[in-house]
């Protein structure tokens, strides 16, 4: 008996471009390496890793990750632009597999409003930027954005245009999440039925969440033929986000009866890429959301609970473990040793050089000389901490706080300033206050505070806050770590954070408005 393998739906995380869109959801450079090594490592077959032109920042990301990157394909995004197109092909350069995105909108509005380019224009610059992109690489992805409120008749006269340029992959996106799961299989369904040598071509669905439909519009994409899906973990992405990865790569898991195709994601590193991301954007995952929240897997009623005791197929239709969420384990205490904490980070999937590890074991044993019980998710914060924190400019020496009723708070700070101590002694509107007074005066600068945020790790009183602060200078944003049992040196930490991220942007200015249309 032969067996044939079921097609595969290749997996497109665009976290790193779309995802990154999300209004606060800014990434350092350091964070787009770690988050697109973990992608590689959990099997995507494609990493859009940046749109290049957009600042030296984004193309120095997409020019490391090129680098860096073992399995996947890495994708820059660029307009129809000839300048967009050869900045995506200078920053792909090093890449194993290289892909260049290029796309242009093809629904009325768009090209009135937008472009102001009619429908010939439109088509010559489809034409002319798939040749020009297919100087660089022989995997070209063209996307019509706004497709699916584009006209019919000229959406398939676009895709004609773009497959007959050398365009390899051909993307419709529902731009503005407008679509419905129908309509959407009866666009794909449409495009492959219509357009000469629609065969030859892999189609792929990129839905937007604007009407919570991005995941049901995605895998009506996939039933009516497309084989790629763009998604991003935890599904953020512009406005109400896009498909979230997670979600898709197990809706096809679990429903494979119906929906017999495969990816190569290794699901059991979804719930560590999916913290990974809400800790570096700051954006917390709902407690109710699919597959990572954290209740996806809690019962909380007494019938779900005794269902659950005698087989847990009775409301369980994956395993916690399949998505890589382990039982709350009480791993590691004072006395654990260096060992023990090397052979629990490679459990947990964090592979770290001999300098870092020594700098997480030294955390590790400050914690848990403070903290009796060490959790999983303890080190999970500790370590990523870690990670984001590097090589800073800024960072805090020394913090004494007094506050109470009726009593104003009192902060005395010191930073150590590029090597150079500074002590501050400030007052404010509660502790949380003081202290950052504290740091505007040791540090004086323009950035506003946009959010601050406090998360604890795991429950009890002992329990580490994850503090998360947002700071915004002209334009720029930056989202700030922090964790520690104590919350306010957590609160200071994760603001002296964010400081040293907007020092890095201010030396990674962007080159190029964002403003050329073509
Ligand atoms: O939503 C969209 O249309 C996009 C394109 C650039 C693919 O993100
Ligand atoms: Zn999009």
């Amino acid at each position: 008996m032969t067996i044939t393998p079921s097609p595969k739906v290749r997996i497109f995380d665009t976290t790193l471009r779309d995802g990154e869109q999300s209004p606060g959801a800014a990434m350092t450079h350091e964070e787009k390496i770690q988050i697109a090594e973990l992608l590689d490592e959990m099997g995507v077959d494609i990493i859009e890793a940046g749109f290049p032109i957009s600042s030296a920042g984004d193309f120095e990301a997409v020019k490391e990750i090129s680098r860096v990157v073992k399995g996947s394909t890495v994708c820059g995004l660029s307009r129809a632009g000839f300048k967009d197109i050869d900045a995506a092909g200078e920053a792909l350069k090093p890449a194993k597999r290289p892909r260049i995105h290029t796309f242009i909108a093809t629904s009325p509005v768009h090209m009135k409003h937008k472009l102001q380019m009619g429908e010939n224009a439109v088509l010559e610059a489809i034409g002319a930027s798939v040749t020009r992109a297919r100087n660089f690489t022989d995997d070209v992805q063209w996307s019509a954005e706004d497709a699916t409120r584009s006209e019919k008749d000229f959406l398939c006269r676009a895709v004609e245009v773009a497959i007959h340029s050398g365009a390899t992959v051909i993307n419709v996106p529902d731009t503005v999440g407008y679509s419905t799961p129908q309509e959407y299989f009866d666009i794909i369904t449409m495009l492959r039925e219509r357009v000469p040598n629609a065969d030859k071509v892999v189609f792929s669905t990129h839905c937007h969440n604007d009407l919570g439909l991005a995941v049901a519009n995605s895998l009506a994409g996939v039933l009516a033929g497309a084989r790629q899906v763009e998604c991003t973990i935890n599904g953020i992405g512009e406005r109400a986000g896009n498909a979230a990865l997670e979600e898709i790569v197990m809706a096809l898991k679990v429903r494979r009866d119906i929906m017999p195709y495969e990816t190569g994601v290794a699901t059991n590193l979804l719930s560590r890429a999916s913290k990974l991301v809400s800790n570096v954007t700051g954006f917390p995952v709902q407690y109710n959301k699919a597959i990572v929240g954290k209740n996806a897997f809690s019962h909380e009623s007494g019938i779900h609970q005794d269902g659950m005791l005698k087989h847990a197929e009775t409301y369980e239709i994956m395993r916690p473990e399949d998505v890589g969420v382990h039982s709350t384990s009480l791993v590691l205490g004072k006395l654990s040793g260096r060992h023990a904490f090397r052979d629990k980070l490679e459990a947990m999937g964090y592979q770290l050089d001999d300098e870092a590890f020594g700098d997480a074991f030294k955390r590790f044993k400050d914690l848990a000389d403070k903290k009796k019980h060490v959790f999983d998710e303890d080190i999970v914060a500790l370590v990523d901490d870690e990670i984001v924190r590097g090589h800073d400019a800024i960072s805090v020496r020394d913090l004494r706080v007094e506050s109470g009723i009726g009593v104003p708070p009192v902060c005395q700070m010191t930073l150590s300033i590029n090597g150079e101590d500074k002590t501050a002694k400030t007052t404010g509107d509660g502790a949380v206050d003081a202290i950052f007074n504290a740091i505007r005066e040791l540090y004086p600068h323009a950035a506003t505070l946009q959010l601050f945020q406090i998360n604890a790790v795991t429950e009890g009183t002992d329990a580490q806050a994850t503090v998360s602060v947002r700071l915004e200078e002209n334009g720029r944003t930056v989202t700030g770590k922090g964790s520690d049992t104590d919350t306010l040196v957590a609160a200071a930490f994760a603001y002296v954070n964010a400081l040293n991220k907007l020092l890095v942007k201010r030396e990674k200015q962007a080159p190029e408005a964002l403003t050329v249309a073509r």
